[in-house]
C-alpha cells in the first residue's frame, strides 16, 4: 500500500513536469504490471454509485461502510477492502480508482479503471435505471479505448489492452431482483432460458472487448446468494433456511458459465481466462466459520432482524433506520445482509491470485498477469 502510494505520487509529479516523460515513466518503470479493467456489481464498486442518480439502497457512502480500512466511507460496499483492491495490490499496481470519479481524463486509466457498479446485472432489466448496467460499463470502456489510442497511438494502445486483465462479478442481480422487484423477463421466460439470456448478455460483452485487443479475462462465479443474510431474514417463507429458488438459478448459471467460457477458449485465439469458484468458497466458509478464522458464517455484522439480514446497513435506507453493529468485522464472513467482510474479502483475493485449479480454474489470475501477450 504505502509503496504504491508513493509510487502514485511520483508518477502525478513527474506527469505535472511533463506529460512525456509520464508516459515514458510508465512505459519503462511499469511493464511488468499489467493494467486491470473490472466490470461488475457491489462485489467489485469502489464507489461509482456516489455519482449516479439512484437510491440509498444502491449506495454505501456512509459510515459504517469503510470503517476498518479507508476510515471513511468510499462507497464500497464492506468494512473495508474490496476483492480487487487485494488483486492491485497483489499485482504491484495502485488502487484502481472509480471511473467516474473525478477528475476523469487520460492519467486516471494508466493502470486501469473500476467500471463496476453495486446492483448491476448482465441484462439491463436488472434495477432499470438505478445501477450502471453491463452495456454501459462496456460504453464508458470504450471511451477509454479511444483515449488511450489517442494517447499511445494503434500500437501501443493495442498492446496494452492485450496485456490487460478484465476482471468480472456480475449476475447476482439478474438472480436477485426477480425476488425483489417485478421482472416481467425473468418471468416470462423459464430458468433455463433466463440463464442463456444472462449468459448470451456477459458473452457478447466479453466478445466485444476482445474485439479491442482484451484476451486475459477473469471471472467470479456466483456465490450462494440463496444463502445470504437478506433471503435467510425472509420470513415466513425461509425461515433460516437458504431460499431454493435462488439456489437453483446460481446452480444453472455457474454450470452455463463454465461450459460457455471453455467454448470461447476454442472459438477465440488467444483468449485466457480464470474462473474463481466463488461458490464452493464461501460456503464451505459459510458451513466451518471457525475452520477459515471467522466466528460467524451466516449472520451478518452490520444490519438487524434475523441474520442481520434486513439491510439497514448504516440507516440510511428507506424506512430502515435501525442497525446494529458487531464490534470485529474481521470476525464475520458478512459485513451486511449480501456482502462479504473485509476478511473474507482478502481470502477470496487470495485464491484467485495463486489458488490451485480446483479452486481457480484453468489459471489463476497470477498467471494471467504474468503472460505477456
Ligand atoms: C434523479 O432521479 C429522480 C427520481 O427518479 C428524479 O426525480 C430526478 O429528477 C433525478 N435527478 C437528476 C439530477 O437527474
Ligand atoms: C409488482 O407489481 C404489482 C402490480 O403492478 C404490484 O402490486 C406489486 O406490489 C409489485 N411487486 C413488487 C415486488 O414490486
Ligand atoms: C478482530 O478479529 C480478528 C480475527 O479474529 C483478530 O485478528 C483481531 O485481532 C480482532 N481485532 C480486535 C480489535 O479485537
Ligand atoms: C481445493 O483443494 C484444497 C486442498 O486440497 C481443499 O482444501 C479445498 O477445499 C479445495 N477447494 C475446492 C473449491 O474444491
Amino acid at each position: 500500500m504505502a509503496l504504491s502510494f508513493q509510487f502514485f505520487i511520483l508518477l502525478l509529479l513527474s506527469c505535472l513536469i511533463s506529460a512525456t516523460s509520464c508516459l515514458s515513466h510508465h512505459q519503462n518503470n511499469n511493464k511488468h504490471a499489467a493494467e486491470l479493467f473490472i466490470f461488475g456489481d457491489s462485489l467489485f464498486d469502489p464507489g461509482n454509485n456516489n455519482y449516479i442518480n439512484t437510491t440509498t439502497s444502491f449506495q454505501s457512502n456512509f459510515w459504517p461502510y469503510g470503517e476498518s480500512f479507508f476510515k471513511y466511507p468510499t462507497g464500497r460496499f464492506c468494512d473495508g477492502r474490496l476483492i480487487p483492491d487485494f488483486i492491485a495490490e497483489y499485482a504491484k499496481l495502485p488502487l484502481i480508482q472509480p471511473y467516474l470519479q473525478q477528475p476523469a481524463g487520460y492519467q486516471q486509466f494508466v493502470y486501469g479503471t473500476n467500471f463496476a457498479s453495486g446492483g448491476a446485472g448482465a441484462l439491463p432489466e436488472t434495477f432499470p435505471g438505478m445501477v450502471i448496467n453491463l452495456k454501459t460499463q462496456l460504453s464508458y470502456f470504450k471511451i477509454v479505448v479511444k483515449q488511450l489510442r489517442q494517447n499511445l497511438g494503434d500500437r501501443e494502445a493495442k498492446q496494452l489492452l492485450s496485456n490487460a486483465v478484465y476482471l468480472f462479478s456480475i449476475g447476482s442481480n439478474d438472480y436477485v431482483s426477480p425476488f425483489l422487484t417485478n421482472s416481467t423477463i425473468f418471468h416470462s421466460n423459464s430458468p433455463e432460458e433466463y440463464v442463456k439470456i444472462v449468459i448470451s448478455t456477459l458473452t457478447t460483452v466479453i466478445k466485444d472487448i476482445y474485439m479491442k485487443g482484451g484476451r486475459k479475462f477473469g471471472f467470479v462465479n456466483l456465490g450462494p446468494l440463496g444463502c445470504l443474510p437478506r433471503f435467510r431474514a425472509l420470513e415466513p417463507e425461509n425461515n433460516g433456511e437458504c431460499m431454493a429458488e435462488i439456489t437453483t438459478l446460481v446452480k444453472l448459471h455457474n454450470g452455463a458459465l463454465s461450459k460457455n467460457l471453455r467454448n470461447l477458449n476454442k472459438q477465440l485465439k488467444g483468449f485466457l481466462y480464470s474462473n474463481f469458484d466463488f461458490y464452493t468458497t464461501v460456503t464451505e466458509r459459510m458451513n466451518n466459520p471457525s475452520k477459515y478464522g471467522f466466528k460467524e458464517g451466516k449472520t451478518a455484522c452490520c444490519g438487524i432482524g434475523p441474520y442481520r439480514g434486513i439491510p439497514s446497513c448504516g440507516g440510511k435506507r428507506r424506512g430502515l433506520t435501525e442497525f446494529e453493529l458487531c464490534k470485529n468485522a474481521s470476525e464475520y464472513l458478512f459485513f451486511d445482509s449480501g456482502h462479504p467482510s473485509e476478511m473474507a474479502n482478502q481470502q477470496f483475493a487470495g485464491l484467485m491470485w495463486k489458488g490451485i485449479p480446483n479452486v481457480t480454474r484453468p489459471y489463476n489470475l497470477k498467471s494471467l498477469f504474468e503472460r505477456t501477450h
